[in-house]
């Protein structure tokens, strides 16, 4: 059995053009608020010394800079207890300036994430973490008032703007995390898809990945989506960033690819979504690591720095 999709090529999802697309009109949005006398503004709150959150923040604050949204960012050592914490959220909370609180995770283990999470003012919530704006998610409550999780939205940004269609197909999301599997899963019931969750305890599991028209892989395991999991023509939309640092394993997923290899050689890593290079040719379209999902989850958390900012600022 041949798992190559025969008519043509795959299409390359291209999330950073997609973002780019995003990123301007939140541009002019923020354009006209700073026209009107008001800053969309967002409080980054990163513990501790982790290199990827840094980085991570790094690039947010960054692209706050160029969009023209006031930020602060504010880097408690990972000592920091709850409560200490917890008096700086109530602190953001009771700023006009601030409409976008951020507390970057993972939180160091002594920290008690749930509770600091539920501390945010839920208007001002512009990860979409807190419960009350999960429970407006799961109700169905208008799209232009809920704060949703960044990578979800993004997700649906894509599909849309791709004109993927959604209502009526089958999707199927591996990973149940609150971070992107569960709310996704909401999003595309919302928008009239039949949906289906899997995880790690699931039983045949490419029986069930097979019945996707939308596959969606979320679990943080380098290449563990592979071909014959793929309905020919599906659509692939690939959430993990898995850095490999093996050259067994960058054969493993790009066998032959000299660039690959020599990329690998001169920095000593690469990057590997949740699917393998290989089952992105039976699909119609794929997003790509890097440059697919990545790209949009920034432009998401600005897109909700400057709806929280109208939501209670007018
Ligand atoms: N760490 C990894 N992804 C995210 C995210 O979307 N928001 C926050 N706050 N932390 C993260």
């Amino acid at each position: 059995m041949s798992f190559t999709n025969t008519s043509e090529l795959p299409r390359i999802l291209d999330g950073i053009a997609i973002a780019a697309q995003i990123k301007a009109e939140i541009a002019e949005q923020t354009a006209s608020a700073r026209s009107r006398g008001k800053v969309p503004g967002l409080a980054v709150i990163l513990v501790g010394d982790v290199p990827a959150s840094q980085i991570y923040v790094r690039s947010k604050v960054k692209t706050c800079g160029e969009l023209g949204i006031y930020s602060e960012l504010h880097t408690p050592p990972e000592s920091t207890t709850t409560e200490e914490l917890l008096n700086m959220v109530t602190s953001l909370n009771s700023r006009e300036e601030i409409d976008g609180i951020l507390i970057q995770l993972p939180l160091p283990k002594h920290v008690d994430t749930s509770r600091l999470l539920e501390a945010i003012a839920p208007e001002k919530d512009v990860d979409g973490f807190h419960p009350i704006n999960a429970g407006r998610l799961l109700t169905g409550y208008p799209a232009e008032k809920v704060l949703a999780p960044c990578t979800p939205a993004g997700i649906m940004e894509i599909l849309q703007r791709s004109g993927i269609a959604v209502r009526g197909r089958r999707s199927v999301v591996i990973g149940r995390s609150n971070i992107v599997g569960k709310p996704l899963a909401v999003m595309l019931v919302n928008a009239s898809s039949t949906v289906t969750v899997c995880h790690s305890q699931t039983t045949d599991l490419a029986k069930v990945t097979r019945e996707a028209d939308i596959l969606v892989a979320a679990i943080g395991h380098p290449g563990f989506v592979t071909p014959e999991m793929v309905q020919p023509g599906a659509t692939i939309i690939d959430v993990g960033i898995n850095r490999v640092t093996s050259a067994e394993d960058v054969e493993r997923f790009f066998p032959g690819d000299q660039a690959r290899h020599a990329s690998f050689a001169k920095r000593g890593s690469t990057l590997v979504g949740d699917v393998h290079p290989a089952a992105f040719a039976v699909s119609a379209a794929y997003t790509p690591v890097p440059g697919g999902v990545g790209a949009l989850t920034i432009a998401m958390l600005m897109a909700n720095t400057v709806k929280a900012a109208r939501l209670r600022r007018g």
